[in-house]
């Protein structure tokens, strides 16, 4: 394990935004079924290759993850897009995880696929370019769920795979993400959260991971979707920052929170409120906190693009503007 490069590189990873353009094979079809597209890996190809190539995106990108079809494709110059994000400055990353299962005796629980083989696969993504990983754990918040079972199965399983990539001297990014889909109100969504985020560091301590050498990609803490009285910006930035100080340890480089759902906007907002409380205070909260999101950052450009090569200008603008809005919000600068 090469701990000078990984703190290194985990520091260069988060300097700016992070674009998770890391797409499942179902996950992007139904992106693309929103514009009326059918995914087909040349489509899918062709919509990267506008992300990747928007003039201007070293400026606000610093990472970019990819998904295993889209590490093993290239520009239409034959360029491999690993290779070219490189290029420009950015820092090449590959999502591990082989997606969730329903675990039904537990009620909404599920548990993410991944860990068999990883050390081979994890040697050939970096043959590919990879720098750096990211794995997803899920939980589900309803009566039952999330079950202190998959609480301590998915911190072992996170754990695991940050080790076995710092092993690689592949930097992981380490995502647990409380979802926002259902009801809830906002002080459960707290609770919950800072107990998976305690559990995690728990079980990255036990494995001996090196805190300076990863990422956290956390949910920012927010009210169920679909409860009627949603948290306003001030309380989303200020509970989030609170529970982050008490679970995450100062060696932590970065966190880069994920948007889950939010719309491109409400993301936005809510990352500059953050850095705004952040500025106040840095003494307090040590690491840089920027975004690593999908939909916030690449919703608005999808849509302009509609799947016409007319529309390729356009929509790689509006995708910068995002992502420049994006980056000062990391900065608290909006
Ligand atoms: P969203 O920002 O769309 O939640 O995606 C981030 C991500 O990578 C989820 O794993």
């Amino acid at each position: 394990m090469n701990t000078k490069l990984l703190r290194q590189n985990a520091r260069k990873i988060v300097s700016r935004t992070i674009l998770a353009a890391d797409e499942s094979t179902g996950t992007i079809k139904k992106r693309l079924a929103t514009i009326g597209i059918e995914s087909t890996p040349e489509i899918n190809r062709q919509y990267r290759q506008l992300l990747f190539t928007a003039p201007g995106i070293e400026k606000n990108v610093s990472g970019v993850i990819l998904y295993d079809e889209t590490i093993r494709q290239s520009t239409d110059q034959k360029v491999p897009f690993s290779a070219h994000l490189e290029k420009r400055g950015i820092v090449p990353g590959i999502k591990v995880d082989k997606g969730t299962v329903q675990i039904p005796t537990l009620g909404q629980d599920k548990f993410t696929q991944g860990l068999d083989k990883l050390s081979d696969r994890l040697a050939e993504y970096k043959e590919l370019g990879a720098k750096f990983a990211k794995w997803r754990a899920v939980y589900t918040i309803d009566k039952i769920s999330p079950s202190d079972t998959i609480i301590e199965r998915n911190a072992h399983d996170l754990a695991v795979y940050a080790l076995l990539c710092q092993q690689a001297d592949i930097v992981p990014i380490v995502e647990p993400e409380v979802l926002m889909e259902g009801n809830h109100p906002f002080d459960k969504d707290m609770v919950i959260s800072e107990k998976v985020f305690t559990k995690v560091f728990e079980l990255l301590k036990e494995y001996g991971v090196d805190f300076g050498g990863m990422i956290l990609k956390p949910n920012m803490i927010t009210s169920g979707k679909k409860n009627a009285k949603q948290a306003d910006v001030k309380k989303v930035a200020e509970i989030s920052l609170k529970v982050l100080k008490k679970t995450v340890p100062t060696a932590v480089p970065g966190i880069a929170f994920l948007s889950g759902g939010q719309s491109p906007d409400l993301a936005t907002i809510h990352l500059n409120e953050i850095n705004k409380m952040r500025n106040k205070n840095k003494s307090s909260y040590p690491w840089r906190i920027t975004a690593s999101y999908g939909r916030a950052l690449q919703g608005e450009a999808l849509e302009a693009w509609g799947g016409k090569k007319a529309n390729v200008q356009k929509a790689q603008e509006i995708f910068i503007a995002r992502a420049e809005k994006v980056y000062k919000a990391s900065q608290g600068k909006l």
